[in-house]
């Protein structure tokens, strides 16, 4: 009956809409289209529910009040529909959390096996914001009975090592921030396909583009339609979904005494990048100190009494913590950063990033690799390059139970190997880069404020600097214009039942 009437409904308000859309100006037919929209959203059928929405959460603290304010903006576009009709939707930090969704191959498992009568699997990030009435018209253009996997693509600049020097002109991947769909059969296929024993999913770098890598299947599987409606930034009326925050505004950045920047370095560098270090972000704090195996007073560097090694830094990693919860200079203070003295970052920026966290947990937070975590017997970890950020209780944590193998062990892989033992998850920010800006897509970095980025080779630091220092801000500390408040809307969410 109610379906009936709102169809009459529906047809009047269209005609008086076609009939006036000539002559009146545009709010006026927006507020038109807008009341058609409210209608058909009151139709309570069916085609939302076969969708699964599964957002890319975190368990940590601020993390979790993200997932809230993302679980609110969802339940209420949902709260209307009958039970029977509404979609699932999951949270990674609540569902599958142990073994490793972040990197999307053992969803596609989960998926076949669970989902088979669903036809769409939509995946998107704790801050995609998605209009469900809209992606339910959008929908309605595509076959889900066919192999589809939708989604505003992404291209690399040039062939880059976080995506294994891949053509980027063979295939597109897609941006998790606007949301991208997958339809059942293809899951189903792509699911079958598992464990592929031609395809490497050992390391984990870049998920979005290795799930990509895997669909497209050396041209013999499905490419990625581009479909304009998943956005990240508004870019046309058509946008369904959007990325509203670009950067965390968790209030007042941390203070100048309450964090401590650990630079490694050795005798090779102390010349060319120590002082880029020196040139650059090194001026923006006075809680900085280089370590090396030789002291240079002209730095100051500092002798851990650690051998250099050529590759992996785990006994001076090690040593910096000891010494940084030993230290009565540095004991008290609440945060560690350890950087490679070829690591390019902006302190400002970070101070506003070490706001959102609780340095009273055990926290480790960086940018995720994973090693063998789709296979289930390996672990994610913070790579290194880009910054790794400790909590002081982490600092004591790793000091007193992650002894190194041996000295030069890779120090990033060592920790996550240790935070796994530990059940401590590794906290993922986006904004800490392990690569240099070139090695991103121009629209993956669009849609944020990069804290830091890393390595000198073919790429000038000091414009890297530069870009840290301006890109997408204005100068002024106070204004706010890019910076959604993101402390307080996930405080403030009901907590709906568990979806
Ligand atoms: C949808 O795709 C299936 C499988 O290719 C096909 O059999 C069916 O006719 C298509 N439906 C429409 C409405 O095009």
């Amino acid at each position: 009956m109610a379906s009936v009437q709102s169809r009459d409904v529906y047809t009047w308000v269209t005609c008086i809409f076609l009939l006036f859309q000539a002559l009146v100006w545009n709010g006026y037919c927006d507020e038109f289209e807008e009341s058609i929209k409210k209608l058909e959203t009151l139709e309570n059928d069916a085609s939302l529910a076969n969708i699964v929405f599964f957002a890319l959460t975190q368990s940590e603290g601020y993390h979790a009040n993200r997932a809230k304010a993302f679980q609110k903006h969802f339940n209420d576009q949902i709260k209307h529909l009958e039970k029977e009709n509404r979609p699932l939707l999951y949270l990674s930090h609540k569902k599958w959390a142990d073994i490793g969704t972040w990197t999307l191959f053992p969803l596609l498992t989960i998926f076949a096996e669970k989902f088979s009568k669903k036809s769409w699997f939509f995946i998107c990030e704790e801050e995609t914001r998605i209009d469900l009435p809209k992606l339910r018209g959008l929908l309605q253009q595509f076959n889900s009975s066919q192999d589809l996997f939708l989604g505003k693509p992404l291209r690399d600049q040039e062939p880059t090592i976080i995506h294994h020097f891949s053509d980027p002109k063979l295939f597109t991947y897609p941006d998790p921030a606007a949301g991208f769909l997958l339809s059942y059969p293809l899951v189903k296929k792509l699911a079958d396909r598992l464990p592929d024993t031609g395809f490497r999913t050992d390391f984990n770098i870049d998920p979005k583009h290795e799930l990509a890598k895997y669909i497209y299947q050396d041209g013999n599987g499905v490419r990625m339609t581009e479909v304009p409606e998943l956005c990240t930034d508004n870019e046309n009326a058509q946008c369904v979904t959007s990325y509203p925050v670009k950067f965390p505004d968790c209030g007042k950045p941390v203070k100048e005494g309450d964090f401590f920047v650990a630079v490694k370095t050795c005798e090779k560098y102390h010349k060319d990048r120590v002082s880029v270090v020196k040139n650059t972000w090194g001026k923006e704090t006075e809680n900085i100190e280089y370590y090396s195996h030789v002291e240079d007073p002209s730095i100051p560097t500092i002798d851990l009494g650690v051998q250099n090694t050529e590759h992996g830094h785990c006994g001076k990693t090690l040593a910096i913590m000891k010494r940084f919860i030993s230290n009565p200079k540095t004991s008290q203070i609440p945060w560690l950063i350890i950087v490679d003295d070829d690591t390019i970052i902006s302190i400002k920026r970070l101070k506003r990033l070490l706001a959102c966290y609780d340095s009273s947990q055990s926290l480790a937070v960086g940018e995720r690799y994973g090693y063998n975590v789709v296979s289930g017997i390996g672990y994610s970890y913070i790579t290194g390059g880009g910054g790794m950020i400790f909590s002081n209780k982490m600092a004591q944590k790793f000091a007193a139970e992650c002894p190194c193998p041996r000295d030069d062990s890779p120090d990033d892989m060592i920790l996550g190997l240790c935070l796994k033992r530990f059940g401590i998850p590794v906290t993922h920010t986006p904004y800490l880069h392990q690569a240099r800006p070139n090695d991103y897509s121009v629209d993956f970095l669009s849609h944020q404020i990069p804290v830091s980025f890393h390595k000198h080779w073919m790429n000038d630091p000091y414009q890297v600097y530069q870009m840290l220092q301006d890109e997408g801000r204005s100068s002024s500390d106070e204004d706010h214009e890019q910076y959604v408040d993101t402390r307080k809307d996930g405080a403030q969410s009901d907590g709906h039942d568990e979806l």
